[in-house]
């Protein structure tokens, strides 16, 4: 659709995901993930956080050097040597970014900084001219943005966008907002921000009350340019969006909210594979796009309906988020139709009363058993046929 427009796709899976408990990893793994990222086609990798540890330096630097073809970013707080470390490990990128962070919540401000709204604004100033004499890739976060009074939110982005940020990220840090009042502040910025069209808008929500993907689909509708998320949802606490969750809702619903992506589909569920076995955290059977039921189909109403035309019950096709096919589950709620097909699709040819006995015999064996195999169904046929 011709007046869709690029989102951008940040993928923070290396450095919010990595904050995940459980899943920390090592160099190795960070270069496989990144390489993987890229060949997804996202955009912008934020590697990790330099200042955080050797490890993490590391890990970064050597994601810069080498992984071409997207820009790599590094975390920094608002100081001086945050922001220079992060550039000693950026250096080398193809195209490098420094992200740049600092709260503006009144919770914040009062109990962790104990800095005036005048200190937070001159900190967020110095911080991102800091990091613009460095490259002219700068992104500022004012943390627990969506907490934020609205006044003081759009003074400092305003101030941060005039000292060189090419892109403001909104951060909902503790996964707060609802949709209505994510996507009102993401307008009210674009209406009251002066200098707001100088920079890219970005989102970054996180999903302690389950609406991360789809407080950054309202950000998308409000104008923001840009969706920070990680492969799996992974991350601090409930995690953050997930990538493969609002990629797919923009390609599905490309006719609701015009937004178009640069990643290759098709590599979805191998990415979300990769980042499963690397950090043996694994996703719900029932989880969106990429679980194992995601394209899975049991009962009897549904599979005679995929069997006859799969837009019946099927808003997306599996095999353009990695999948091999759509997976008609033989289980109890089955019906005669999917039955028949998979004892086709195995080399048998039934008539109507073959068909009958084994699907009998099925239904029986289907109350006793979750699942049901083919070597089940083969042993039904053959017993049906031979009697043994
Ligand atoms: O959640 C958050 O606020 C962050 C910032 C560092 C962008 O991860
Ligand atoms: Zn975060």
């Amino acid at each position: 659709m011709s007046d869709s427009r690029r989102i951008k796709i940040f993928d923070t899976t290396l450095r919010d995901g990595e904050q995940s408990p459980g899943c920390s990893m090592n160099l190795q793994e960070k270069l496989e993930v990144a390489q993987a990222l890229q060949e997804l086609g996202v955009d912008i990798i934020e590697a990790g956080f330099p200042i955080a540890s050797p490890g993490d330096f590391e890990s970064v630097r050597e994601i810069a050097a080498n992984i071409k073809g997207c820009t790599i970013c590094g975390l920094a707080r608002c100081n001086d040597a945050d922001i220079d470390r992060a550039w000693e490990a950026l250096k080398f990128a193809q195209f490098g970014r420094i992200h740049v962070f600092l709260a503006t919540s009144a919770i914040h401000r009062e109990f962790k900084l104990r800095m005036t709204r005048e200190e937070i604004i001159a900190r967020a100033v110095a911080g991102v001219r800091r990091a613009a004499s460095y490259c002219d890739d700068v992104e500022f976060s004012p943390e627990d943005a969506a907490r934020t009074e609205r006044d003081f939110l759009c003074e400092v982005v305003e101030a941060a966008i005039k000292a060189g940020a090419t892109t403001v990220n909104i951060p909902d840090t503790v996964g707060y907002a609802t949709p209505a009042s994510y996507g009102s502040v993401i307008a009210m910025l674009k209406n009251r921000v002066p200098n707001i069209d100088k920079a890219v808008i970005s989102t970054h929500c996180h999903d302690d009350l389950g609406m991360a993907v789809a407080n950054s689909l309202a950000a998308v509708e409000n104008g923001a340019g840009q969706i920070e998320c990680t492969i799996n949802g992974i991350g601090e606490r409930a995690g953050n969006a997930a990538l493969e969750e609002v990629v797919m809702a923009m390609k599905t619903r490309e006719d609701y909210y015009h937004a178009t992506t640069g990643i290759v589909t098709q590599r979805l569920v191998p990415t979300s594979r990769l980042l499963s076995s690397i950090t043996s955290m694994h996703v719900q059977r029932n989880k969106a796009i990429v679980g194992r039921n995601a394209f899975a189909h049991e009962s009897g109403i549904h599979q005679d309906g995929m069997l006859k035309e799969r837009s019946t019950y099927e808003i997306m096709r599996p095999e353009d988020v990695g999948f091999q096919k759509t997976d008609l589950v033989l289980g109890k709620h089955s019906g005669r139709a999917a039955l028949g097909d998979r004892a086709k699709a195995l080399g048998y040819q039934l008539n109507g009363e073959q068909l009958q006995g084994v699907f009998d015999a099925f239904k029986k064996l289907a109350d006793k058993k979750k699942e049901i195999y083919d070597g089940d169904i083969i042993a039904l046929i053959e017993m049906q046929l031979h009697g043994s």
